[in-house]
């Protein structure tokens, strides 16, 4: 039997346990996805206790995907790189760290706009905090033309510019500066918290000048309809909801943790309803 989990603080509306609970449904595959909740100033016995259970994996989320580091025999590259942990394979003792959360983004957005991924396009990403680092760092494996960045704060998207080792060209800017180039941009990701519940008329960055063809895409999924995916259907732009990447991350780790490969698209309805349902 399988025995996965997931720690972080606060996690009672997790989406987790019921993506996880559906990946073992679909490949018929018992085990059990259970919540760790552990208060940020007992973390230290909080991943002590963790370590006397015999799990096969966790997920981890905020606030302690760079804590988690510390107590890990090894991290991939890719984690390594992005400087967070959200995922861990417990493999005869050794705990190895993964980052899902990018490259599950990457997953979702292809599988909606398989389009972007045949050159020629720019990308603009609005954000520059560790959502934004693991899709900078995803995105970067890609064949985009460019990759820029606005922040409210310039100095933390010029940060994230270090971990680009490829001759991809990023310009970083204010969201007014980005607002007077919207037109070059193919997909404009929204990576900030800008739109989350409770805040449902805001928005990051005003859509005026997009393209019709661009795709306009947000990684707040609560509510499913962000003001800013409302303001990019209202101009005739493209839309991708924050859900997807959340489902993806999760079909990446959970291959990892059981080695069977997942079908996300099948799911994706259900998923959607569930969340829709919360909204
Ligand atoms: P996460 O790990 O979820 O990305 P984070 O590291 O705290 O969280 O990053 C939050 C991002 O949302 C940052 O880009 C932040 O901008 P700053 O770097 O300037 O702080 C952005 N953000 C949060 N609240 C914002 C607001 N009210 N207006 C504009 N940007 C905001």
């Amino acid at each position: 039997m399988m025995q996965l989990g997931l720690i972080g603080y606060p996690i009672q509306h997790s989406r987790s346990p019921w993506i996880h609970q559906a990946f073992m449904k679909q490949i018929k595959l018992d085990g059990k996805y259970q919540l760790f909740q552990i208060e940020p100033d007992q973390f230290d016995q909080g991943i002590r206790q963790l370590q006397t259970l015999d799990l096969d994996g966790f997920n981890v989320t905020i606030p302690f995907k760079q804590r988690i580091i510390d107590y890990l025999d090894q991290i991939d590259h890719f984690a390594e790189a992005i400087g967070a942990v959200n995922t861990v394979v417990c493999e005869k003792g050794k705990w190895i760290g993964y980052n899902t959360d990018g490259l599950g983004y990457v997953l979702g957005i292809r599988s909606s706009y398989p389009d972007l991924f045949a050159g020629n396009k720019q990308v603009l990403l609005l954000g520059a905090g560790g959502a934004s680092r693991g899709i900078y760092y995803a995105l970067l494996q890609e064949n985009f033309d460019r990759i820029d960045i606005a922040n409210r704060t310039t100095a933390r998207a010029q940060e994230l510019l270090s971990i680009n080792t490829s001759n991809l060209s990023s310009d970083v800017m204010t969201y007014q500066e980005a607002a007077q180039q919207l037109n070059q941009y193919d997909l404009i990701i929204n990576t900030t918290s800008v739109g989350m519940q409770p805040n449902l008329d805001k928005q990051v960055i005003a859509l005026d000048g997009i393209k019709q063809n661009t795709v306009v895409s947000d990684i707040v999924y609560q509510p499913f309809w962000t003001a800013l995916l409302k303001d990019a259907k209202q101009k005739g732009a493209r839309v991708h909801h924050g859900h997807e990447m959340l489902l993806y991350q999760g079909k990446i780790a959970f291959e990892k943790w059981t080695g069977h490969r997942i079908d996300a698209e099948k799911i994706m309805p259900n998923f959607l309803n569930s969340i829709l349902a919360e909204t």
